[in-house]
């Protein structure tokens, strides 16, 4: 006979809320708030549940899956058998190799489409408008720094903004800064059209660009994608925002592009580390707005990733299709 289903949620993405605990009440199972965000982690702990809840950093990689999925009863009830990420990016789970395990892994891909898209272009007219070099000087007192902050700037229709990726999030993006800006450019090279913008290969968007936003998955392809090279080939002055995935972006290059003056602001919702860009508005570059990965997030978004999320394990307990499953093979990207 089966043991009670263990259902986990990573305590990264704590606590454990009624949503989570409201499974129980549906199906039965034991739900249970538990560190996987290392390796270690992960073996210590995970081990007998049935169902997992985890963000954007968890690292389930092959070795990981394979030591879970070596645990388990081969075709039994009693092993891992469903990943849902709370969240869109499943670059943390190797998808193939789940799959190879008879794991089923699911995401929430338009949960949060508003609030990144929201914070991506609030990212973007505030470092346009140079509001974090008028901050700091305001908060020191510096009237004639503030203002020279904001001098530089220019009105935001005379502006063109690219976006690297019209998925759902870029492609809401572009309907809200269409009205605003001169002129939107997408690149994308899975999209042909993108209504309110004008999609161009990348090194056209970066030539032509006032201010770029990030909004591609993190895939081999995209990885780096904004580095010496194509930022080299940007317009001076450019703006660039980052809310997708950090290592989209090469930081040693995007660093040495604000401390040559090429570029003139930084937006990184997502950032490798973010003790480089302290050092970096310490050593007098203001102009760099950082967001601690909550882009993402908000009052509706939060209730509805945990509902949707509650929603996926019950039905996969219940033996139905817990839907929005990913699948391994080629994507975008
Ligand atoms: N900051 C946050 O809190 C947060 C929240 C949700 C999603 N995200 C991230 O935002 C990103 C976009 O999410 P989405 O839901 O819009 O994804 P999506 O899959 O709907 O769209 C991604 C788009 O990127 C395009 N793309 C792929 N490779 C490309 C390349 N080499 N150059 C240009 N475009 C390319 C694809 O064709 C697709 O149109 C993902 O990285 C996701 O993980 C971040």
């Amino acid at each position: 006979m089966s043991a009670t289903p263990l259902v986990l949620l990573s305590a990264r993405i704590g606590p454990l809320t009624p949503w989570e605990t409201g499974i129980a009440d549906q199906v039965p199972c034991r739900v249970e708030l538990r560190p996987l965000g290392t390796r270690e982690e992960i073996a210590a702990n995970a081990p007998g549940a049935r169902a997992i809840i985890l963000g954007a950093v968890e690292p389930f990689d092959a070795a990981t899956l394979a030591g879970l999925a070596g645990l388990a009863v081969p075709g039994g009830q009693d092993g891992l058998g469903l990943i849902v990420r709370r969240g869109v990016g499943v670059d943390n789970v190797d998808i193939a190799a789940a799959a190879a395990h008879g794991i089923t892994v699911t995401n929430v891909p338009d949960a949060t489409v508003e609030e990144v898209s929201d914070h991506a272009l609030a990212l973007v007219l505030g470092l346009l408008r140079g509001v974090p070099g008028a901050h700091v000087a305001a908060l020191a007192g510096d009237l004639p720094a503030a203002r020279a902050a904001v001098d530089r700037s220019r009105p935001t229709g005379e502006c063109v903004l690219a976006v690297l990726g019209a998925g759902r999030i870029g492609r809401r993006l572009v309907a809200k800064a269409a009205p605003l800006f001169r002129q939107v450019l997408v690149a994308d090279p899975f999209v042909e059209k993108v209504p309110g913008a004008k999609v161009v290969p990348l090194a056209e968007a970066l030539a032509e660009a006032d201010a770029v936003s990030v909004h591609t998955p993190l895939t081999p392809r995209t990885e780096g994608m904004l580095g010496a090279a194509t930022l080299g080939a940007a317009r001076p002055g450019l703006v660039v925002v980052n809310a997708a995935r950090a290592e989209v972006i090469d930081e040693n290059a995007l660093e040495d592009a604000v401390r040559t003056g090429l570029v003139a602001g930084v937006g990184l919702d997502v950032t490798v580390g973010e003790r480089r860009w302290r050092r970096l508005i310490a050593d007098g570059h203001p102009n760099v707005l950082l967001t601690a990965h909550t882009g993402g997030r908000g009052s509706l978004a939060q209730q509805t990733l945990r509902r949707r999320c509650a929603e996926q394990v019950v039905a996969y307990l219940s033996g139905q299709d817990p839907g929005s499953v990913v699948t391994p093979g080629p994507r975008p990207g």
